[in-house]
């Protein structure tokens, strides 16, 4: 098998990164038309079935704006042998789906996998398994990986997310079958609702979020990796930061946030979508006062 040993740096993500070719469907375009005619309507009138909206669902919090409220730090920052580490990535992880995650995060988070180490990792959302083989080929050899995807019959299920634009056309975890990592990994398909991750509890030294990305579902999946997690596991989650390609990640942005209002330790990696937190007291020994949330439309 042909693999390239790679030194990594800090990824960069242009504005208009990866899923920006995803083409439009009719479920944004009515999301984009219901948002003219809510500019349309006087404030007032607005706040008021504003208010009634999000009373009755937490799926207002899919149709929100939204602000990026997490302090935001460079990777190397966070990890200071970030930079001149020495990941493995193979040729198989050149793109292979306009939804797969491009080279340059799978890099950040090869990166992040051989810094942390560990030894049980759970990721929600396979997809064609680019992620799950970065993180099979840089993490020790008795790593244990487990990778959640719904089942190909349940897709067309799916109301809205990430999930539900995605063409029917892939193979799950395709990137890493056949490879020498596929022992490492176990594949579970099932929807990430009807998931129980009792087997699991405490266990976990990375979860991995990258499923659903609407807000009921990127919550449960927090709640259960919580969960999961062991003493100093870490969640790492995908589509904190977005653009306006992928509208419906705002469930992901609202779900971290009020993760780190409720337990703080979360930090967006800067250059990257990615956001990240600790189960301990890791933060602390990060400055506060040096970390800022970025701006809204900061480049990155
Ligand atoms: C963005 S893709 C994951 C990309 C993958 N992590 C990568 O880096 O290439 C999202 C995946 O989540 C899966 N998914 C969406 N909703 C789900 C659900 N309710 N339960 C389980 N998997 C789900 C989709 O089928 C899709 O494969």
């Amino acid at each position: 098998m042909n693999q390239i040993q790679t030194a990594a740096s800090p990824a960069t993500v242009p504005a208009n990164s990866s899923r920006s070719q995803k083409p439009i469907s009719l479920f944004r375009t009515l999301k984009n038309i219901r948002r003219f005619a809510a500019e349309l309507i006087p404030p007032a009138v607005s706040k008021l079935f504003q208010e009634k909206h999000l009373a009755l669902t937490n799926e207002s919090k899919d149709d929100e704006t939204v602000e990026y409220l997490i302090p935001a730090k460079r990777p190397s920052e966070i990890w200071p042998a970030f930079g001149t580490t020495e990941v493995t990535m193979l040729p198989r992880h050149l793109r292979n789906h306009l939804w797969a995650m491009p080279e340059n995060e799978l890099l950040v988070l090869a990166t992040i996998c051989k810094l942390l180490n560990p030894v049980n990792v759970f990721e929600f959302g396979t997809f064609t398994g680019g992620s799950t083989l970065a993180i099979a080929a840089n993490t020790p050899s008795d790593t244990e990986i487990i990778t959640l995807d719904i089942p190909p019959e349940e897709r067309r299920s799916h109301r809205t997310g990430v999930g539900s634009d995605i063409p029917f056309d892939y193979v799950i975890g395709v990137s890493y079958l056949g490879t020498r990592y596929e022992s490492k990994i176990s594949s579970i398909r099932c929807n990430a609702t009807a998931f129980d991750p009792t087997p699991y509890q405490g266990k976990m030294d990375l979860v991995f979020i990258d499923a659903d990305h609407t807000y009921s579902f990127a919550s449960n999946d927090t709640q259960n990796a919580i969960k999961m997690l062991s003493p100093n596991g870490v969640i790492l989650w995908h589509d904190y930061r977005w653009d306006d390609d992928t509208p419906e990640c705002v469930g992901v942005t609202h779900c971290v946030n009020e993760f780190h209002q409720q337990h703080k330790g979360c930090i967006e990696i800067l250059g990257t979508r990615f956001a990240v937190y600790q189960n301990s007291q890791w933060s602390e020994s990060l400055s506060e006062s040096s970390c800022q949330p970025r701006p809204v439309e900061a480049e990155v």
